[in-house]
């Protein structure tokens, strides 16, 4: 399992496309969004200034033995007092878009409307004005996992009394920003808030169960997400005019061979990673059908009455349905797929799917051991949502590759003109509905329980210096410039 199996069935040929040396010149239309992205807890700093209450993120972090390099986000890229330093390499980099996430627990300390902070709204509301002044659009996401640690106190996204509290969040982000901001993500990539939060626990709030809970926190999610789309639509829609979105990550799924259970396989893990949150919502309202009966099967087997996966009333899968004006797609890395009738631990969301995934050895290998470089897989993906969900318009809003921070990046260069490319190729040859391009990350940041380590920014940080000041790499400046020409010419 860990390692490459030996199979003499496999043919590494198979894993590229067929115009992988195909380079696509040419240029986007024009009003394509070029951006670049951060989120509040990996980049803000400033976790107890100006009436902020502590998130799930600052209580994990400050707990020993859950982050790699023993760091924390307490001060991270300090963008909360130097947030006019991101604007200006914001306008550097010429961007059209900037896409942060607005800290739950700046906005209500304890998670709740009752405690709503002024001084929160009043950061957010000068970090959009210092946008706009440059015209640079925010794009902004309501939950990028720094749930308020009061609300985590009753149970976080499994006691679904969360669905009126994130509703009101929501609210009232809408009603100080949506004159001004335009485009909204609900929630940052649900499948790991669900399965690393709540199933392996590697992540904030680290609770570890392989069972039930992942499953009714998703619930939970979706349920948020289309309450909150349908609160946009009752209150704000009219006079702003803004659109709804969500971020779900995943990788594209290559079957290892070309066998009926291997390819039956990858299209489980597709409906499994992406299809769990995008068929309630760009899909008929519920949970992919191959899902329902693959964790119903195993539940049964375990001697289970339900399935560990709850259902969706008749009221539910209506307001799912539609519910997104766009699909955001966080996307990385490929893993191939392989059927198996005996997963084993610790694959963990591979257990009820009956497979499992590896890497080829022919992607180039990064400093994050999931992240692999395979650029045709961002094109293949686009093509899947593109022929599942009726071609839905779709921004990648976020995709990039790790380092250890050299300022003379070759490597992320490349990574972005390949990938870029394939989401070129999906637009102009295969007709996907690709709006616009976000890269991960604007500058070096948090990167979770991996701390500092890991580094995905156009521009370095300098984390030992208290002004924490940011240098352009290379990739900054070819990412500028892919992006005035708007493409490849
Ligand atoms: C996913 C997340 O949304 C982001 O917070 C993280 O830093 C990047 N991908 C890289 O792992």
């Amino acid at each position: 399992r860990n390692g490459f199996p030996t199979d003499s069935s496999m043919n590494y040929i198979q894993f590229e496309s067929p115009d992988r040396d195909m380079f696509l010149k040419g240029t986007f239309d024009e009003g394509f969004v070029w951006g670049v992205s951060t989120s509040a807890y990996q980049v803000e700093g400033a976790w107890n200034v100006d009436g902020k209450g502590p998130s799930i993120w600052d209580t994990f972090s400050h707990m020993p033995g859950t982050i790699a390099d023993r760091t924390n986000g307490d001060v991270a890229c300090d963008s909360y007092h130097r947030y006019l330093e991101d604007v200006r390499i914001l306008n550097q980099l010429g961007v059209s878009h900037y896409r942060f996430s607005i800290s739950w627990s700046r906005i209500f300390p304890d998670g709740t409307i009752s405690s709503l902070n002024p001084l929160g709204l009043h950061y957010y509301g000068r970090l959009i004005d210092a946008l706009l002044t440059n015209n640079i659009e925010p794009m902004v996401t309501l939950y990028h996992w720094d749930l308020p640690q009061a609300l985590q106190d009753q149970g976080g996204w499994t006691n679904d009394t969360i669905i009126g509290h994130f509703n009101d969040y929501a609210r009232i982000c809408f009603s100080n920003f949506g004159d001004r901001v335009k485009l909204w993500i609900t929630f940052n990539e649900a499948f790991v808030v669900a399965w690393l939060g709540h199933g392996i626990g590697v992540f904030a709030p680290g609770i570890k169960d392989m069972g039930t809970t992942p499953y009714i926190v998703g619930h939970n999610i979706i349920r948020s997400h289309a309450l909150a789309y349908n609160t946009y639509n009752r209150l704000f829609r009219n006079h702003y005019g803004g659109k709804v979105g969500i971020s779900l990550d995943s990788d594209w799924f290559e079957p290892l061979t070309q066998s009926t259970g291997d390819r039956l396989a990858s299209e489980r893990a597709l409906q499994f990673k992406l299809g769990w949150f995008a068929n309630p919502i760009f899909g008929n309202g519920d949970y992919p059908s191959v899902m329902k009966e693959y964790v119903a099967k195993k539940s049964k087997r375990q001697g289970l009455v339900n399935s560990r996966l709850p259902e969706f009333t008749t009221e539910e899968k209506r307001m799912n349905r539609g519910s997104a004006d766009f699909l955001g797609l966080n996307h990385y890395t490929t893993r191939l797929v392989r059927y198996t009738s005996s997963p084993r631990v610790p694959a963990s969301y591979e257990l009820d799917q009956d497979l499992y995934t590896t890497y080829s050895p022919c992607w180039n290998t990064t400093v994050c051991d999931w992240l692999k470089v395979n650029p045709w897989g961002l094109r293949k993906l686009l093509d899947w949502i593109k022929n599942r969900y009726n071609n839905p318009t779709v921004y990648i809003t976020e995709n990039g590759v790790c380092d250890t921070g050299e300022v003379e990046d070759k490597g992320r260069i490349s990574y972005y003109r390949g990938y870029i490319n394939e989401v070129m190729k999906a637009v102009k040859l295969d007709g996907c509905d690709v709006k616009g391009y976000v890269a991960w990350s604007l500058m070096d940041n948090f990167e979770w329980a991996s701390g500092y380590s890991q580094k995905f920014g156009l521009y370095k940080v300098n984390f030992t210096d208290p002004r924490r000041p940011r240098t352009a790499k290379s990739s900054a400046r070819f990412y500028s410039n892919l992006r005035s020409n708007n493409g490849f010419i």
